[in-house]
């Protein structure tokens, strides 16, 4: 008999059915991250309209955790505004999607860095300054 995988079924619905999964074109933002230590690379685009994420898509070339947690990210922040999705965290990430096992907690934190390297990007390409710290990277977690 096979283990039991180690993850919730939200995890495996989300990793077998990624939601928003593709990209925007002429994007507000685009940012990419990726971890160097595992390899994996994520992709986050966002339409943003009057300070409120309209539209946001990602490709991520990754784990399954990966795929989960930035499909789950996308439906976290799709119709709020920058403010309130600066204020999610790695760890609500991983606990919306039922918690993921400790060894792949790091595949949430890239997704949010990706995340916040959209909205970075959103704010240069306005000219404006970024109203917020960049995170460290995933691989220090
Ligand atoms: Fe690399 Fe999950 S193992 S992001």
């Amino acid at each position: 008999m096979a283990e039991p995988l180690p993850y919730s079924e939200k995890v495996m619905d989300h990793f077998t059915n990624p939601r928003n999964v593709g990209e925007i074109i002429n994007a507000s933002g685009i940012g990419t991250v990726g971890n160097p230590v595992c390899g994996d690379v994520m992709k986050m685009y966002l339409k943003i309209e009057n300070e409120i994420i309209v539209d946001v898509k990602f490709k991520t070339f990754g784990c399954g955790a990966a795929v989960a947690t930035s499909s789950m990210v996308t439906e976290m922040v799709k119709g709020k505004s920058i403010t309130e999705a600066l204020t999610i965290t790695n760890s609500a990430v991983a606990e919306a999607l039922g918690g993921l096992p400790p060894v792949k907690m790091h595949c949430s934190v890239l997704a949010e860095e990706a995340l916040r390297s959209a909205l970075k990007d959103y704010y240069t390409k306005q000219g404006k300054p970024v109203p917020f710290e960049e995170k460290g990277h995933a691989h220090e977690e």
